[in-house]
Parts: C-alpha cells; structure tokens; sequence
C-alpha cells in the first residue's frame, strides 16, 4: 500500500506550506479543500518540482454528508494515511450576538467537528496499519478565553485539550499526536475572518506560514506534544497560567475588541464568508 501524508485546508496559508514542506522531504499527499483548481494546480507544481505522488480531493469539511463520503473513500481505497494534518480552520471576529449563525456554525463543523471526526477515521485506520502521527492545527488562541472571537478561540482550546488527551490515549497504538499553535500570521485568514490584521499581527518579525511549516514538521521529527512557532508565542501561551483568569480574559477582550472594531463597518459588510 502507498503511503501519503494526508493535509486539509492545503489550498493555501499554513496547510500549503505544510503541504510542501512535506513534498520536500519526499512525502506523498493526499489534499483536502473546498477549492478543486487551486488544489489541482498545487498538486501539479509540487509533483514536478519534487516528484512525489500528490492526489487532491475536494471536500466542503463544514458538511457531514460530504466528510462521509470522503472517508468511504478513503476506507476503500488503497491508500494508507501515516500522518493526518487537520489544518484546515475558520476564524470570526467580532460580537457573538452580531454573528451570522451559518457562519459560527460553519466554524464549529470545520475546526471542531470534522478534526474530530478525521482523528476517529484515519486514527483507526493507522492502529489497523501499525502506527501513525497525527498534527492537528490549533493557535495561540488555545490558551485563553477570547471576548470578541469567542468561538474562535473556544474552538482551538478545544483543538488543544482534545489533541493532548489523544496523546496518551493513543501512544499504545503507535500514534504519535501533536498540536500545532501559530501566533498571528497570514492575511488571508484576517480577511476570512473580517479582523484587523496589522493590529493583529502587531509585531512585524510575526512568521510566515512557511516559517511555521518548517518548524512544525521539524518538530514532529523530535515528536514533541505542543508545537508553538516563535519565541514571543511561547510566552503568550504561558503567561495565561501565571495571571488570575480575570485578568486574562479581560486583557484578551480588550486585544480582540481593537483588532475588530479596527475594521470599518463598511468593510465588515462586504468581505465574504
Ligand atoms: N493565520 C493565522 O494567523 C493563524 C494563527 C493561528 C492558527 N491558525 C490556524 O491555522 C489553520 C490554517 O489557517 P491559515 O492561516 O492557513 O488560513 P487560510 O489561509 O484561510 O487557510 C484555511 C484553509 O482551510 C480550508 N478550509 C476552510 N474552510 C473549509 C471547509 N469548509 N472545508 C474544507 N476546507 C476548508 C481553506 O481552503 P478552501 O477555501 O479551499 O476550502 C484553506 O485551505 C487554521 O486552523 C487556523 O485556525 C492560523
């Protein structure tokens, strides 16, 4: 059986990068997004620039019917995942009360629901086949409750808390887990998720999704259980545990409430979903 590297949310930003980093090393993939040219055209680029075997598949991970799907397929056929990255994500910014419901929605099916689901399937799937290792994408945003991208952030706390639990559970099987907690990086995701990204980024060493890619997948040679790209992140992952949560909660308010209110309500309505 052929082995590939298994990467949702590949057709850009940090799942890419991933999804390249991967191909360098000589790793066959298997991609998953929404958008089939863009996969299809990054399938073509990292097979002829690194002559790995990339398949693509596109797949709306917001809807269960269609991550049913996917994973008969995946059952089926003679591929075996030995490393899953659950990457693909939605972010949301702003009051919860103002929110669009099929919006906040959208993000618990994709960065909670499907992530779950992926880990159950191909999770059972390596056990079956001996082993794996499974990277599942959550973010700074992981550590602390976040007034103003409330789900967001309970999402990727969940993402967190979820991952390290697998790590035991799932060691006797041979499946290594890790989760991976970028700080700030990318525009396109701040333009999804209707943010202000200077304000957000605020600091202009923030990484690349490349810088992140890299790090993460040496990382997950060393095997190690939380990922956090970038020494000012490692200190705002570990700062929450030394402050009253009060405290926390309110300083993230105040941070997430600048970044939304940063962006001109006329903006707010015309970006897309
Ligand atoms: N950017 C940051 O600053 C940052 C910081 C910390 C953590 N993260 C996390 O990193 C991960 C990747 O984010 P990114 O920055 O690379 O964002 P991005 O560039 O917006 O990429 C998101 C990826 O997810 C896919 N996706 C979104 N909705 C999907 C759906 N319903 N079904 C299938 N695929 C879907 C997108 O592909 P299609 O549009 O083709 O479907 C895209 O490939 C996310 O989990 C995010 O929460 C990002």
């Amino acid at each position: 059986m052929t082995r590939y590297a298994l990467i949702t949310g590949a057709s850009s930003g940090i799942g890419l990068a991933m999804a390249e980093a991967l191909a360098r090393r000589g790793r066959n993939l298997l991609l998953v997004a929404r958008q089939r040219d863009r996969l299809e055209s990054i399938a073509i680029e990292l097979t002829q620039r690194f002559g790995v075997e990339v398949l693509f598949r596109a797949c709306d991970l917001s809807e269960p019917l269609r991550l049913s799907g996917f994973l008969l397929e995946l059952e089926d056929g003679e591929r075996q995942i030995d490393l899953l990255v659950n990457c693909a994500g939605i972010g949301t910014c702003g009051p919860f009360l103002g929110q669009d419901w099929m919006t906040e929605q959208d993000l618990i099916e994709v960065n909670i629901l499907a992530l779950t689901r992926l880990c159950h399937a191909v999770g059972n799937s390596m056990a079956l086949h001996g082993g794996g290792q499974i990277l599942n994408v959550a973010s700074i945003a992981a550590f602390q409750p976040g007034p103003w991208m409330s789900t967001y952030h309970a999402s990727k706390a969940y993402v967190l808390h979820f991952s390290e639990a697998l790590r035991i559970e799932l060691r006797k099987c041979a499946i290594k887990v890790s989760v991976l907690c970028p700080g700030p990086n990318h525009a396109v995701f701040f333009a999804k998720a209707q943010a202000d990204e200077q304000k957000l980024r605020s600091n202009k060493k923030s990484m690349s999704p490349e810088e992140i890619a890299l790090y993460a997948v040496r990382a997950l040679d060393r095997d190690r259980a939380i990922i956090i790209p970038g020494r000012r992140n490692r200190l705002i992952a570990m700062l929450p545990r030394l402050a009253p949560r009060w405290l926390v909660r309110t300083l993230a308010g105040i941070f997430n409430k600048t970044c939304y209110s940063r962006c001109p309500p006329s903006d707010l309505k015309t970006r897309a979903r």
